[in-house]
Order: C-alpha cells, then sequence, then structure tokens
C-alpha cells in the first residue's frame, strides 16, 4: 500500500469511528413552565437568548406532552419511559418525609445509558424521593453524581430566606413545619437551607467539571439537568436579578437560559458539541394561582394541576449541529419518547419492562412523521376507576373528564378553577389542529366515526396498564426529612448548616 491509499484508509476509519462514537446527551428540564413562556414561543417580554438559539438551529416541537400536570409523575415517565400510574408515583407529588420512591427497580434512561459506558450526572431538582438513608436519591438510580435540592424548593419553609439580591426575601411563605429545603451533593448535605443566590453559579461549575472530564477520560456522556426555575418562589442571583423586563418570573427564567448558555459554552470549549444532543423541555404547564409571578400557557387553555393543554403541553426543542437540521416539527412526541430515543442513540438494549414511550429518531433526524398516534392525560391523582381523563388521537382531543385545579386558579376562565369533576357523555371533542385553545367543542353526532376510534384507542391502552402500587400513599414520616445534623433537637429548626459551596 502507498502512503496515499493508507491516508485515505485512515481517513476512512477515523470518520466511521466518529459516526459510530455515541452521541452525548444533556436533558433540560425546566420546572412549571408554560407553552407560552419562551421567546422562541412567543412571549414578547421573556429573555431567553440561549434556548432561541437552540430553537432556530435545532428543531422546535409544537406538540409535545408530558404524562402529568405536576412535578413527580412528570419526572417519574420522563427517567423511565413510562406512565407514572406503573411506577406508582402518584397521585399528587412526593415531600421531603415521603417514605416511597421511584421504586428502584425501575430502569431510568440513566440506568440505559450506564450500560453503555456512559457517565452521568445530574443537577437540580430530582424529586422522586429521598427515603430512609438516601434509598431513593439519584446516586441510586444509575447517576454517578448528584447535585441539587432534591424536590421542590418551596416544600420548606422560605419566608426567612434570600431569593434575589442583596436581601430580596422569597415571596410567600411555602411549606412550613418541615425542615428547610437542603442542597445535597450525591447523597451528602452541603448546606441547609441551600442559598439561592449561589445556586445556579454551583450548577454552572458542577456540568463544567463533569462535561470536562467525561471527554477527558473519553467517555460518552448524560447530563440531566431539571432545573428548579421557573417554580415558585422565583429566585435569581446577581447575574440575573433584575436584568428581565418581566419581574421576578422573567429573572429566574432568564438565569436558567443563562446556565444553558454556560452549558453550550463548556461543550464547545471541549469540542463535543457536533456529538452532543441536548433536548428540551418541561415537567408540566404554568402555576396560574400566583398569577404574574407564575408562567404562562400562550394559547393553551389552563395550566398545572389540569388535563386541558395548556397543562401537559409543553415547549420542547431538539439540537444536534449537523445531525438535526433546523426547523420545526408538528409531531406528536412525549416525555415518554426520550428514553427509547436515547437508547436507540447510543446502541442501548431497551429495558424488559412494558414501556409507553416511542422511538422518536425518525422526527430527530429526518424530520419524519411519529410512531406515536395517541396521547393519554391522567388527572395528577389518578386511579383505575376514573382512568385518564382525556385522550388525543391524531388532531383530535376528546375529554371524558374535566376538572380545574386549586394551581390553575386566577385566570378568567372558570373552568381551570372550577373544582367539581365533571363527567363527559358524549365526551367533549376538540379539533387541536383548528382550535388549539380548546374552545369549540365539535357536535358529537357529526364527528361519531372520531369518537369511535378514540374510544377503542383508549379501551386499547386501558387493557396494558397495570397500576403499580401508590408510592405516595405510603406516606410520610417527618425522621426522613433530609437534617444535616441528623440527631439534633428540636427539629425541624435545628437542620440548620452554613457552608460555602
Ligand atoms: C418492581 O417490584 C414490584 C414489587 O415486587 C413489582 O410489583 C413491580 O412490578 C416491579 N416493577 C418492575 C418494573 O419490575
Ligand atoms: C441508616 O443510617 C444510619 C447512620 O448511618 C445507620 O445507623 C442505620 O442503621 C441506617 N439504617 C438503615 C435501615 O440502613
Ligand atoms: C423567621 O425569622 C423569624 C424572625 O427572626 C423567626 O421568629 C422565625 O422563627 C423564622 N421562621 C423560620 C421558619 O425560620
Ligand atoms: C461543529 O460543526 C460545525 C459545522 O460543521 C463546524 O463549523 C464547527 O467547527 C464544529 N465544531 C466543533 C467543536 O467541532
Ligand atoms: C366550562 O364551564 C362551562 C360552564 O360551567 C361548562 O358548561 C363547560 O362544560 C365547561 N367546559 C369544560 C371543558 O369543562
Amino acid at each position: 500500500m502507498d502512503l496515499r491509499s493508507v491516508i485515505a484508509l485512515f481517513a476512512l476509519i477515523t470518520a466511521q469511528c466518529a459516526r459510530a462514537s455515541p452521541p452525548n446527551f444533556v436533558l433540560l428540564f425546566a420546572d412549571d413552565l408554560g407553552y407560552g413562556d419562551l421567546g422562541c414561543f412567543g412571549h414578547p417580554s421573556s429573555l431567553t437568548p440561549n434556548l432561541d438559539r437552540l430553537a432556530a438551529r435545532g428543531l422546535r416541537f409544537t406538540d409535545f406532552y408530558v404524562t402529568s400536570s405536576v412535578c413527580s409523575p412528570s419526572r417519574a415517565a420522563l427517567l423511565t419511559g413510562r406512565y407514572q400510574t406503573r411506577s406508582g408515583i402518584y397521585p399528587g407529588v412526593l415531600y421531603p418525609g415521603s417514605k416511597g420512591g421511584l421504586p428502584l427497580n425501575e430502569t431510568t434512561v440513566a440506568e440505559v445509558l450506564k450500560s453503555k459506558g456512559y457517565a452521568t450526572a445530574i443537577m437540580g431538582k430530582w424529586h422522586l424521593g429521598v427515603g430512609l438513608n438516601g434509598t431513593y436519591l439519584p446516586t441510586r438510580q444509575g447517576f454517578d453524581s448528584y447535585l441539587g435540592i432534591p424536590y421542590s424548593h418551596d416544600q420548606g419553609p422560605c419566608q426567612n430566606l434570600t431569593c434575589f439580591p442583596p436581601d430580596v426575601k422569597c415571596y410567600g411563605f411555602c411549606d412550613q413545619g418541615v425542615v428547610t429545603v437542603p442542597l445535597m451533593f450525591n447523597e451528602n448535605i452541603k448546606q441547609q437551607p441551600a442559598d439561592f443566590l449561589q445556586l445556579e453559579k454551583a450548577y454552572s461549575e458542577f456540568a463544567s467539571q463533569f462535561i470536562s472530564v467525561a471527554v477527558q477520560n473519553k467517555h460518552p456522556f448524560f447530563l440531566y439537568y431539571p432545573s428548579h426555575h421557573t417554580h415558585y418562589p422565583q429566585y435569581a442571583g446577581a447575574d440575573y436579578a433584575g436584568k428581565s423586563p418581566r419581574g421576578p418570573f422573567g429573572d429566574s427564567l432568564m438565569e436558567f437560559d443563562g446556565t444553558v448558555g454556560k452549558i453550550l459554552q463548556t461543550l464547545e470549549e471541549t469540542g463535543v458539541i457536533n456529538n452532543t444532543l441536548i433536548f428540551f423541555t418541561g415537567d408540566n404547564g404554568p402555576e396560574l394561582m400566583r398569577k404574574s409571578r407564575g408562567g404562562n400557557a400562550g394559547l393553551m387553555k389552563c395550566g398545572k394541576g389540569t388535563t386541558y393543554e395548556g397543562g401537559m403541553r409543553e415547549p420542547a426543542i431538539a439540537y444536534w449541529p449537523g445531525s438535526i437540521q433546523p426547523g420545526v416539527t408538528r409531531a406528536l412526541a412525549s416525555s415518554l419518547d426520550i428514553l427509547p430515543t436515547f437508547a436507540k442513540l447510543a446502541g442501548a438494549a431497551l429495558p424488559d419492562v412494558q414501556l409507553d414511550g416511542v422511538d422518536m429518531t425518525n422526527i430527530l433526524l429526518n424530520h419524519g412523521p411519529s410512531e406515536r398516534q395517541a396521547i393519554f392525560y391522567y388527572p395528577t391523582n389518578p386511579s383505575e376507576k376514573y382512568s385518564v381523563f382525556a385522550v388525543r388521537w391524531t388532531n383530535f382531543k376528546a375529554h371524558y373528564y374535566t376538572q380545574g385545579a386549586i394551581h390553575s386558579q386566577s385566570t378568567p376562565d372558570s373552568n381551570c378553577s372550577s373544582l367539581p369533576l365533571l363527567h363527559h357523555d358524549p365526551p367533549l371533542l376538540y379539533n387541536l389542529e383548528a382550535d388549539p385553545s380548546e374552545y369549540y367543542n365539535l357536535n358529537s353526532a357529526e364527528w361519531d366515526s372520531v369518537l369511535k376510534q378514540i374510544q377503542a384507542v383508549k379501551e386499547h391502552f386501558e387493557a396494558s396498564m397495570v397500576f403499580g402500587e401508590s408510592e405516595i400513599a405510603k406516606g410520610r414520616d417527618s425522621a426522613l426529612e433530609p437534617c444535616c445534623i441528623p440527631n439534633c433537637t428540636p427539629k425541624p429548626e435545628c437542620c440548620h448548616c452554613t457552608s460555602a459551596l
């Protein structure tokens, strides 16, 4: 072989290796963020330049759904590719002293990727359980390392905590009678209460460190960043406080966007940006009861706590330069589809369980159609008796039951706040493509064949559903609340440790 053919052969092998090396994944998950909250989804005064850049140079989803309109169940489904009803993360959400958590025999996307040698890390809000001696922490579910508050940052008294510099106290009181929110590193408490003003900076540094080390060690990596932003109470450090025209919510969103920018910068500096798939979405719709301090569902009806579109349809963006062409997709997709998609791209085997997610790679890589035809909307307190409240099949959505929610109180639409459960027989039927705001119920006689089809899809789904034992119904024990001085008294006040990050 002459030198030229050796070089050509070498170039060929290098190119094939480059293609064959599995991509890195960064999964960004905002909190209580509505369909209408980002600049690139139409909000006039949100400043989200980094997310807007991902949307402009990546694929923006218009029809992306989560599986629940509250935190814990939505996160369980995201990480397992299975409805929360299977894993038992219902009704409602987990609390600091919850006895249960995401069962350890559930396979998370981190565990799937670890089987292919991925380095894995999570920073931010876990909210899938703490339990006795950290039984349910992310380090027990496939994540090599963790920095964050293991549940919502309003699940502890916040009236004395600082949310904006120099010392603006958090708005409201948050949950009383429990420990203040801890900041954990792996399974240890680093600070209690967590210092909100320094938190995002700590996350950016953690991300940068994690990515740099993985790249140095030539490991593919998975970084999961479920942010506390933009959940109540909003907070922001000195770099973002007062910087957004939208007020506290806007500052909090802008700080999240800033962390996204810093992650992008690290990916660029370490030279892996073109081999990294970044996926962004949020856990559920906006908490409208917070009024202008809550999010905005845009033209979607109602918000958090409901099975209307505003509760469960979320902004979503996929970005992977060179592999995902820029554009907009109307393909139907769900947070359930993340696990099968990442597994496919990593060449990892799917867990041997009943999955509800489908592979989205055809949408991502070819702007192709979805394998998914339906979305099922469980209420926040799912039961076998009532089953799913609504079904979307193609562009039609049928509501069998509707109910407003305390989380969605405050808008002029009384359907969002009215609490009695309404049964609809025949179901209310909306064409979401013609009427995304669910304003105009179609005449059921005229659309009988569509309703029959939806009913068949619903029954088929229900036949596959086996409810797992409720983890949340296992109850709480205040002795399980994370405390930095385990045996101190009197609790919860004595659980107080200040240390620099
Ligand atoms: C996990 O274990 C529980 C209790 O034994 C069982 O009911 C459930 O089906 C298991 N889940 C999976 C995903 O294997
Ligand atoms: C929990 O951890 C404590 C302190 O390390 C230990 O004394 C106790 O035995 C552990 N409990 C269980 C059930 O593992
Ligand atoms: C907040 O501070 C006030 C005044 O110092 C104090 O009385 C109160 O106990 C504190 N509350 C909490 C939950 O820390
Ligand atoms: C990523 O790909 C783009 C377009 O091909 C190229 O301009 C850029 O230099 C690449 N970046 C890295 C870090 O490889
Ligand atoms: C909204 O409220 C009105 C008035 O109570 C009721 O007639 C209608 O059925 C409700 N719509 C939905 C979708 O719940």
